[in-house]
Protein backbone atom coordinates (compact mmCIF):
# COMPACT_ATOMS: atom_id res chain seq x y z
CA UNK A 1 0.00 0.00 0.00
CA UNK A 2 1.27 3.52 -0.72
CA UNK A 3 -0.39 5.96 1.28
CA UNK A 4 -0.38 9.89 -0.27
CA UNK A 5 -3.12 11.54 1.58
CA UNK A 6 -1.08 13.12 4.05
CA UNK A 7 -2.70 16.54 3.18
CA UNK A 8 -6.33 14.34 5.00
CA UNK A 9 -3.92 12.83 7.98
CA UNK A 10 -0.45 12.04 8.37
CA UNK A 11 -0.10 8.35 7.92
CA UNK A 12 2.27 6.59 9.67
CA UNK A 13 3.24 8.48 12.54
CA UNK A 14 6.59 8.38 14.32
CA UNK A 15 6.53 5.68 16.53
CA UNK A 16 7.46 8.15 19.39
CA UNK A 17 3.80 9.13 19.18
CA UNK A 18 2.00 5.42 19.37
CA UNK A 19 4.63 4.83 22.48
CA UNK A 20 3.19 8.09 23.90
CA UNK A 21 -0.44 7.47 22.99
CA UNK A 22 0.16 3.93 24.47
CA UNK A 23 2.00 4.88 28.02
CA UNK A 24 -0.42 7.24 28.90
CA UNK A 25 -3.57 5.00 27.74
CA UNK A 26 -2.26 2.27 29.95
CA UNK A 27 -0.39 4.31 32.96
CA UNK A 28 -1.99 7.88 32.95
CA UNK A 29 -5.67 7.18 32.90
CA UNK A 30 -7.14 10.43 34.84
CA UNK A 31 -8.57 13.20 34.22
CA UNK A 32 -6.13 16.42 33.99
CA UNK A 33 -6.99 19.55 35.68
CA UNK A 34 -9.62 18.11 37.94
CA UNK A 35 -8.84 15.92 40.88
CA UNK A 36 -5.48 16.69 42.68
CA UNK A 37 -4.25 13.23 42.90
CA UNK A 38 -0.68 12.45 41.66
CA UNK A 39 -2.39 10.81 38.60
CA UNK A 40 -4.64 13.56 37.68
CA UNK A 41 -1.17 15.95 38.57
CA UNK A 42 0.58 13.53 35.21
CA UNK A 43 -2.34 13.83 32.98
CA UNK A 44 -2.48 17.99 33.80
CA UNK A 45 1.78 17.55 33.21
CA UNK A 46 1.12 16.08 29.51
CA UNK A 47 -1.15 18.66 28.28
CA UNK A 48 1.28 21.58 29.67
CA UNK A 49 3.91 19.85 28.01
CA UNK A 50 2.34 19.65 24.62
CA UNK A 51 1.52 23.67 24.99
CA UNK A 52 4.72 24.33 25.33
CA UNK A 53 6.09 22.25 22.79
CA UNK A 54 3.94 24.14 20.30
CA UNK A 55 4.57 26.98 21.90
CA UNK A 56 8.58 26.33 20.90
CA UNK A 57 7.73 25.67 17.01
CA UNK A 58 5.75 28.26 16.38
CA UNK A 59 7.57 30.89 18.63
CA UNK A 60 4.46 31.80 21.04
CA UNK A 61 5.63 33.87 23.93
CA UNK A 62 2.91 32.20 26.75
CA UNK A 63 1.98 28.97 26.03
CA UNK A 64 -1.02 29.23 27.79
CA UNK A 65 -2.27 31.31 24.81
CA UNK A 66 -2.75 27.85 22.89
CA UNK A 67 -6.10 26.61 23.43
CA UNK A 68 -6.74 22.65 22.50
CA UNK A 69 -9.69 21.80 19.66
CA UNK A 70 -10.64 18.74 18.57
CA UNK A 71 -9.44 19.79 14.93
CA UNK A 72 -8.71 23.09 12.89
CA UNK A 73 -12.08 23.32 11.93
CA UNK A 74 -13.05 23.75 15.82
CA UNK A 75 -10.23 26.46 15.99
CA UNK A 76 -11.37 28.48 12.83
CA UNK A 77 -15.00 28.22 14.45
CA UNK A 78 -13.76 29.33 17.78
CA UNK A 79 -11.82 32.25 16.02
CA UNK A 80 -14.58 33.36 13.97
CA UNK A 81 -17.27 32.90 15.32
CA UNK A 82 -16.10 34.09 18.92
CA UNK A 83 -14.47 37.13 17.32
CA UNK A 84 -17.47 39.02 14.86
CA UNK A 85 -20.52 40.59 15.43
CA UNK A 86 -23.12 42.14 13.19
CA UNK A 87 -22.14 44.79 11.15
CA UNK A 88 -18.28 44.01 10.99
CA UNK A 89 -16.80 43.02 7.71
CA UNK A 90 -14.41 40.20 6.93
CA UNK A 91 -12.27 39.57 3.99
CA UNK A 92 -11.33 35.63 3.35
CA UNK A 93 -10.10 34.29 0.05
CA UNK A 94 -11.35 32.22 -2.96
CA UNK A 95 -9.16 28.95 -2.36
CA UNK A 96 -10.91 28.62 1.54
CA UNK A 97 -11.89 24.96 2.92
CA UNK A 98 -15.30 24.78 4.22
CA UNK A 99 -13.88 25.03 7.67
CA UNK A 100 -13.49 28.95 6.43
CA UNK A 101 -16.19 29.38 3.78
CA UNK A 102 -19.20 27.64 6.23
CA UNK A 103 -18.69 29.71 9.53
CA UNK A 104 -18.54 32.82 7.46
CA UNK A 105 -21.63 31.88 5.59
CA UNK A 106 -23.54 31.30 8.54
CA UNK A 107 -22.32 34.70 9.96
CA UNK A 108 -23.67 36.30 7.03
CA UNK A 109 -27.15 35.57 8.57
CA UNK A 110 -26.81 37.61 11.33
CA UNK A 111 -25.86 41.01 9.80
CA UNK A 112 -21.71 40.02 8.74
CA UNK A 113 -20.59 40.98 5.34
CA UNK A 114 -17.58 39.26 4.07
CA UNK A 115 -15.62 39.67 0.72
CA UNK A 116 -13.86 36.88 -0.52
CA UNK A 117 -10.84 38.03 -2.84
CA UNK A 118 -10.27 35.64 -5.62
CA UNK A 119 -6.79 33.88 -6.03
CA UNK A 120 -4.92 33.89 -9.55
CA UNK A 121 -5.92 30.51 -11.52
CA UNK A 122 -2.70 28.67 -9.45
CA UNK A 123 -4.44 29.31 -6.40
CA UNK A 124 -2.06 32.11 -4.50
CA UNK A 125 -3.82 35.41 -3.05
CA UNK A 126 -2.18 38.59 -4.13
CA UNK A 127 -1.77 40.93 -0.86
CA UNK A 128 -2.74 43.90 -2.61
CA UNK A 129 -6.05 42.38 -3.62
CA UNK A 130 -6.69 41.59 -0.12
CA UNK A 131 -5.27 45.55 1.07
CA UNK A 132 -7.88 46.82 -2.04
CA UNK A 133 -10.73 44.98 0.06
CA UNK A 134 -10.27 46.66 3.59
CA UNK A 135 -13.14 49.11 4.19
CA UNK A 136 -14.22 50.77 7.47
CA UNK A 137 -15.64 48.02 9.60
CA UNK A 138 -13.19 45.22 8.60
CA UNK A 139 -12.14 43.05 11.98
CA UNK A 140 -10.84 40.32 10.49
CA UNK A 141 -8.80 38.82 7.58
CA UNK A 142 -9.22 34.78 7.58
CA UNK A 143 -6.81 32.96 4.92
CA UNK A 144 -5.34 29.68 4.29
CA UNK A 145 -1.58 29.58 4.88
CA UNK A 146 -1.88 27.02 1.63
CA UNK A 147 -4.29 25.32 -0.39
CA UNK A 148 -5.91 21.76 0.30
CA UNK A 149 -6.48 21.56 -3.14
CA UNK A 150 -3.34 22.94 -5.33
CA UNK A 151 -1.13 23.24 -1.96
CA UNK A 152 -0.76 26.59 -3.59
CA UNK A 153 1.18 28.72 -0.58
CA UNK A 154 -0.31 32.27 -0.07
CA UNK A 155 2.26 34.94 1.53
CA UNK A 156 0.77 35.41 4.82
CA UNK A 157 4.40 37.22 5.60
CA UNK A 158 2.85 40.06 3.46
CA UNK A 159 -0.82 40.04 4.50
CA UNK A 160 0.02 40.08 8.04
CA UNK A 161 1.72 43.17 8.03
CA UNK A 162 -1.33 44.73 6.07
CA UNK A 163 -3.13 43.84 8.68
CA UNK A 164 -1.30 45.12 11.79
CA UNK A 165 -0.93 48.10 9.95
CA UNK A 166 -4.17 48.25 9.50
CA UNK A 167 -5.45 47.14 13.08
CA UNK A 168 -7.17 44.34 11.81
CA UNK A 169 -7.52 40.48 13.40
CA UNK A 170 -5.42 38.15 11.13
CA UNK A 171 -6.38 34.17 11.32
CA UNK A 172 -4.37 31.85 9.31
CA UNK A 173 -5.76 28.35 9.03
CA UNK A 174 -2.10 26.56 9.15
CA UNK A 175 -3.99 23.34 8.21
CA UNK A 176 -1.48 22.33 5.51
CA UNK A 177 1.65 24.08 6.46
CA UNK A 178 1.92 23.54 10.48
CA UNK A 179 4.82 21.73 10.90
CA UNK A 180 6.05 21.61 6.98
CA UNK A 181 6.65 25.14 6.58
CA UNK A 182 8.60 27.55 9.02
CA UNK A 183 5.56 29.70 11.23
CA UNK A 184 6.50 32.21 13.69
CA UNK A 185 3.46 33.92 15.11
CA UNK A 186 5.65 37.20 15.95
CA UNK A 187 7.25 37.23 12.90
CA UNK A 188 4.09 37.14 10.21
CA UNK A 189 1.87 39.34 12.39
CA UNK A 190 -0.37 36.38 13.19
CA UNK A 191 -3.59 37.24 15.77
CA UNK A 192 -5.22 33.68 15.68
CA UNK A 193 -2.92 30.53 14.28
CA UNK A 194 -5.27 27.40 13.55
CA UNK A 195 -3.95 23.81 13.13
CA UNK A 196 -4.36 20.23 12.61
CA UNK A 197 -2.87 18.11 15.32
CA UNK A 198 -2.80 15.11 12.83
CA UNK A 199 -1.64 16.46 9.92
CA UNK A 200 1.90 17.78 9.63
CA UNK A 201 2.19 17.49 13.51
CA UNK A 202 2.21 13.65 13.28
CA UNK A 203 -0.42 13.71 16.30
CA UNK A 204 -3.55 12.13 16.79
CA UNK A 205 -6.97 12.70 14.55
CA UNK A 206 -9.24 14.63 16.69
CA UNK A 207 -6.62 17.34 17.92
CA UNK A 208 -5.51 20.36 16.86
CA UNK A 209 -5.48 24.17 18.42
CA UNK A 210 -5.84 27.43 18.22
CA UNK A 211 -3.42 30.18 18.93
CA UNK A 212 -5.10 33.30 19.99
CA UNK A 213 -2.46 36.41 20.33
CA UNK A 214 -3.20 38.60 23.61
CA UNK A 215 -4.71 41.58 21.54
CA UNK A 216 -7.72 39.68 20.27
CA UNK A 217 -10.35 39.20 22.71
CA UNK A 218 -13.25 36.42 22.06
CA UNK A 219 -16.51 34.82 23.14
CA UNK A 220 -16.34 31.25 23.30
CA UNK A 221 -18.83 29.05 21.70
CA UNK A 222 -19.01 26.17 24.59
CA UNK A 223 -19.48 26.32 27.74
CA UNK A 224 -19.18 23.81 30.42
CA UNK A 225 -16.90 22.75 33.21
CA UNK A 226 -13.27 23.51 33.42
CA UNK A 227 -11.76 22.26 36.42
CA UNK A 228 -11.48 25.37 38.17
CA UNK A 229 -13.64 28.31 39.06
CA UNK A 230 -16.18 26.07 39.48
CA UNK A 231 -17.68 28.78 41.87
CA UNK A 232 -18.64 30.67 38.52
CA UNK A 233 -22.03 30.19 36.75
CA UNK A 234 -20.16 31.92 34.13
CA UNK A 235 -16.52 31.41 31.57
CA UNK A 236 -13.74 32.03 33.51
CA UNK A 237 -11.78 34.96 31.15
CA UNK A 238 -8.60 33.67 31.90
CA UNK A 239 -7.07 31.06 29.05
CA UNK A 240 -6.88 28.52 27.89
CA UNK A 241 -9.87 27.34 30.32
CA UNK A 242 -12.10 29.93 28.68
CA UNK A 243 -12.05 28.06 25.55
CA UNK A 244 -11.86 24.49 26.74
CA UNK A 245 -14.86 23.74 28.30
CA UNK A 246 -15.12 19.51 29.15
CA UNK A 247 -12.66 16.64 29.59
CA UNK A 248 -9.91 17.29 27.43
CA UNK A 249 -8.28 14.53 25.02
CA UNK A 250 -5.39 13.58 26.88
CA UNK A 251 -4.00 11.12 25.26
CA UNK A 252 -4.18 12.98 21.69
CA UNK A 253 -2.91 15.56 23.19
CA UNK A 254 -0.04 13.86 24.79
CA UNK A 255 0.67 11.77 21.22
CA UNK A 256 0.41 15.32 20.04
CA UNK A 257 2.95 16.99 22.14
CA UNK A 258 5.24 14.28 20.99
CA UNK A 259 4.50 14.39 17.33
CA UNK A 260 5.95 18.10 17.62
CA UNK A 261 8.89 16.88 19.50
CA UNK A 262 9.59 15.00 16.41
CA UNK A 263 9.28 17.57 14.26
CA UNK A 264 11.43 19.86 16.51
CA UNK A 265 14.22 17.33 16.48
CA UNK A 266 14.15 16.67 12.74
CA UNK A 267 13.62 20.35 11.67
CA UNK A 268 11.04 21.77 9.45
CA UNK A 269 14.00 22.62 7.18
CA UNK A 270 14.67 18.45 6.46
CA UNK A 271 10.79 17.98 6.24
CA UNK A 272 9.80 20.94 3.94
CA UNK A 273 13.09 19.76 2.19
CA UNK A 274 12.42 16.13 1.53
CA UNK A 275 8.21 16.75 0.77
CA UNK A 276 9.73 19.60 -2.21
CA UNK A 277 11.96 16.64 -3.83
CA UNK A 278 8.97 14.38 -3.78
CA UNK A 279 6.83 16.47 -4.88
CA UNK A 280 8.90 18.30 -7.75
CA UNK A 281 9.59 14.64 -8.86
CA UNK A 282 5.79 13.95 -8.81
CA UNK A 283 4.62 16.96 -10.71
CA UNK A 284 7.06 16.69 -13.51
CA UNK A 285 6.59 13.19 -13.91
CA UNK A 286 2.68 13.50 -14.18
CA UNK A 287 3.46 16.40 -16.62
CA UNK A 288 5.05 14.30 -19.18
CA UNK A 289 2.02 12.00 -19.27
CA UNK A 290 -0.14 12.96 -22.37
CA UNK A 291 -3.63 13.77 -21.14
CA UNK A 292 -3.07 14.79 -17.53
CA UNK A 293 -3.51 18.41 -16.38
CA UNK A 294 -1.70 19.28 -13.20
CA UNK A 295 -3.36 22.46 -11.63
CA UNK A 296 -1.69 24.99 -9.42
CA UNK A 297 1.80 26.87 -9.06
CA UNK A 298 4.03 23.53 -10.31
CA UNK A 299 6.75 24.99 -8.70
CA UNK A 300 7.93 23.74 -4.62
CA UNK A 301 8.98 26.88 -3.71
CA UNK A 302 4.70 28.14 -4.47
CA UNK A 303 3.85 24.75 -3.53
CA UNK A 304 3.24 21.87 -0.55
CA UNK A 305 3.14 18.44 -0.68
CA UNK A 306 -0.54 18.39 -2.57
CA UNK A 307 -0.37 18.15 -6.46
CA UNK A 308 -3.94 18.06 -7.82
CA UNK A 309 -4.94 16.39 -11.41
CA UNK A 310 -6.76 15.42 -14.01
CA UNK A 311 -7.10 12.39 -17.05
CA UNK A 312 -8.80 14.04 -20.10
CA UNK A 313 -11.79 11.84 -20.72
CA UNK A 314 -11.55 10.31 -16.82
CA UNK A 315 -13.81 11.29 -14.03
CA UNK A 316 -11.52 11.77 -10.94
CA UNK A 317 -13.60 9.59 -8.50
CA UNK A 318 -12.79 6.97 -10.93
CA UNK A 319 -9.16 7.46 -11.61
CA UNK A 320 -9.39 7.77 -7.57
CA UNK A 321 -10.97 4.59 -7.42
CA UNK A 322 -8.51 2.42 -9.50
CA UNK A 323 -5.67 4.22 -7.55
CA UNK A 324 -6.67 2.41 -5.12
CA UNK A 325 -8.28 -0.80 -6.50
CA UNK A 326 -5.32 -1.67 -9.16
CA UNK A 327 -2.66 -0.46 -7.82
CA UNK A 328 -2.83 0.13 -3.60
CA UNK A 329 -2.46 4.27 -3.66
CA UNK A 330 -4.38 6.26 -1.83
CA UNK A 331 -5.47 9.26 -2.51
CA UNK A 332 -8.44 11.82 -2.35
CA UNK A 333 -10.63 12.40 -5.41
CA UNK A 334 -13.34 14.88 -5.84
CA UNK A 335 -13.79 18.88 -4.13
CA UNK A 336 -11.83 18.22 -0.96
CA UNK A 337 -14.64 20.30 0.81
CA UNK A 338 -12.96 23.46 -1.17
CA UNK A 339 -15.83 23.68 -3.52
CA UNK A 340 -14.43 27.50 -4.05
CA UNK A 341 -10.75 26.56 -4.54
CA UNK A 342 -12.07 24.25 -7.23
CA UNK A 343 -14.33 27.24 -8.66
CA UNK A 344 -10.56 28.90 -8.79
CA UNK A 345 -9.03 26.86 -10.61
CA UNK A 346 -11.46 25.77 -13.24
CA UNK A 347 -12.21 21.98 -11.51
CA UNK A 348 -15.75 22.61 -10.50
CA UNK A 349 -18.11 20.16 -10.10
CA UNK A 350 -16.20 17.23 -11.00
CA UNK A 351 -12.79 18.20 -9.41
CA UNK A 352 -9.54 16.56 -9.02
CA UNK A 353 -7.31 13.36 -8.04
CA UNK A 354 -5.56 15.09 -5.41
CA UNK A 355 -1.51 12.65 -4.13
CA UNK A 356 -0.43 14.47 -1.24
CA UNK A 357 2.65 12.77 -0.52
CA UNK A 358 4.38 12.95 2.95
CA UNK A 359 7.66 12.78 5.04
CA UNK A 360 7.78 9.06 5.41
CA UNK A 361 7.12 8.69 1.79
CA UNK A 362 10.20 7.33 -1.03
CA UNK A 363 10.94 8.60 -4.60
CA UNK A 364 10.55 4.87 -5.55
CA UNK A 365 7.04 5.55 -4.01
CA UNK A 366 6.92 8.93 -6.25
CA UNK A 367 7.86 7.19 -9.39
CA UNK A 368 5.72 4.03 -8.93
CA UNK A 369 2.49 6.43 -8.72
CA UNK A 370 3.59 8.27 -11.96
CA UNK A 371 3.42 5.07 -13.35
CA UNK A 372 0.56 4.15 -12.25
CA UNK A 373 -1.23 7.06 -13.41
CA UNK A 374 0.72 6.32 -17.35
CA UNK A 375 -0.79 3.28 -17.00
CA UNK A 376 -4.82 4.38 -16.46
CA UNK A 377 -4.43 7.22 -19.08
CA UNK A 378 -3.97 4.14 -21.45
CA UNK A 379 -6.85 2.17 -20.42
N1 LIG B 1 -9.08 18.97 5.07
C1 LIG B 1 -8.58 17.66 4.84
C2 LIG B 1 -8.33 17.40 3.39
O1 LIG B 1 -8.04 18.30 2.67
C3 LIG B 1 -9.38 16.62 5.51
O2 LIG B 1 -8.40 16.26 2.95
Amino acid sequence: MIYFDNAATTFPKPEEVYRKVDHIMRSVGANPGRSGHRMALEANRIILDARDSIARLFNIEDSSRIVFTSNTTEALNIGIKGLLRPGDHAITSSMEHNSVVRPLKALEKTGVECARVRCSSEGILSPEDVRAAIRPGTRLIAITHASNVTGSINPILEIGAIAREKGIVFLVDAAQTAGMLPIDVERDNIDMLACPGHKGLFGLQGTGFLYISPSVQLEPIKYGGTGGNSEMDTMPDTLPERFEAGTMNTPGIGGLGEGVEFVLRVGIDKIRSHEANLTDRLIKGLMEIKGVTVYGPGDTNRQMAVVAFNITGKDPSDVGFVLDSSFGIMARAGLHCAPDAHRTIGTFPQGTVRLSPGYFNTMEEVDFVIDAVRKICSI
